[in-house]
């Protein structure tokens, strides 16, 4: 039998990381790398199947052995989000950029092993002359989080440049999908359900207009899988849905899918945030053959669904 080409997901136990494990499983052998003791919710069907080592991405004496026999890595770790990370900006620097550059150092001896990183469509360009938004657009972030996502960027470039690695970058817009954490204020759609669906109040920064590219994850998961197949020269992708939508549209959205009617509080809005991002995916229809399928309607009654029943099981 073919021996099945072995995958690396670092930071493979939250969000997207899982559902690359899930999306690869059978084609891939998996290999997981998260936090000590991190919660293995995300992955609990899957646990059987994979391989799982612990340990801290800022110890890189941690991460070697997690490297052994990999032909793919998925680059996942982050520790900021976009609305904290202009406050210790020093810590932004040190946890991103620096681990990585000691994951690149590691990797100047595998240069066949391909590594792909995911970053951030929705803060590395910054607010932009127009939309739809292309690879090629200025950069100008409003977060030291898409500050770091381009250093990262650079690096690998750089790496290519001196010893060859093989590389590829994926520019997400604003995933959504089943398990994403709605503590955590990247991920809007699923923080407005869990509180439409525990009767709260749903909490907006501004008055409401500031418009978003919202991809479901299982949509962008397709993507990820075509990039492990591919050998062009093109290595920035954007990976959005290019249909824009504002936070009020959204809440509208929701409100109609639920059946509910959601008390909304308008907050200061907020200095990180750009005032429009749809990103352009020409090329990663083109180069990768990918193309978004679900409709924002669809996707959002999907994780309602999945939602309502994680809470009536108290799986959240
Ligand atoms: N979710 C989004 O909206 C979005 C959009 C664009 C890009 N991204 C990027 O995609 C990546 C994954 O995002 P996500 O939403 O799945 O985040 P997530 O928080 O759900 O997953 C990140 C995982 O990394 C692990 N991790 C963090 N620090 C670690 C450390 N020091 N050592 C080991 N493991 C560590 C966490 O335990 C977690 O399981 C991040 O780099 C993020 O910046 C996310």
């Amino acid at each position: 039998m073919k021996q099945k080409k072995k995958v690396l997901i670092l930071g493979g136990g939250g969000f997207i990381g899982s559902h690359i494990a899930e999306a690869l499983l059978d084609e891939y052998s998996i290999r997981i790398f998260d936090k000590k003791n991190f919660s293995h919710k995300n992955i609990t069907p899957l646990r059987g199947d994979i391989d799982i080592v612990e340990g801290d991405f800022n110890n890189i004496t941690d991460v070697e052995p997690a490297l052994k026999g990999i032909d793919y890595i998925f680059h996942l770790v982050c520790s900021t989000i976009p609305a904290t990370s202009n406050t210790n900006c020093t810590y932004d620097i040190e946890t991103n950029v620096i681990s990585t550059l000691k994951l690149l150092s590691c990797l100047k001896h595998t240069p066949r092993c391909k590594i792909i990183f995911i970053s951030s469509g929705g803060t590395v360009y910054g607010n932009t002359p127009s939309v739809p938004i292309s690879e090629q657009e200025n950069n100008y972030p409003l977060c030291s989080y898409g500050i770091t996502k381009l250093m990262i960027e650079k690096y690998l470039y750089l790496y290519r440049h001196l010893y060859g690695l093989d590389y590829y970058i994926i520019r997400l817009s604003n995933p959504y999908g089943e398990r994403q954490d709605w503590h955590n204020s990247q991920g809007l759609i699923m923080t407005f359900l869990y509180n439409v669906c525990k009767g709260r109040p749903i909490e907006i920064w501004g008055d409401g207009s500031i418009v978003r590219d919202y991809i479901y994850i299982r949509d962008a998961m397709k993507c990820l899988a075509k990039i492990l197949m591919y050998s062009g020269d093109t290595r920035i992708f954007n990976v959005g849905s290019g249909r824009g939508y504002s936070i009020n549209e959204i809440v509208k959205k929701i409100g109609t899918i639920t059946d509910k009617n959601p008390r909304i509080v308008y907050k200061t809005n907020r200095s990180c945030d750009v005032q429009t991002n749809i990103l352009d995916s020409t090329l990663a229809r083109q180069e990768l053959d990918w193309e978004p399928e679900t409709p924002l309607d669809k996707g959002i009654a999907r994780v309602y669904r999945w939602m309502s029943e994680a809470i009536a099981t108290q799986v959240v």
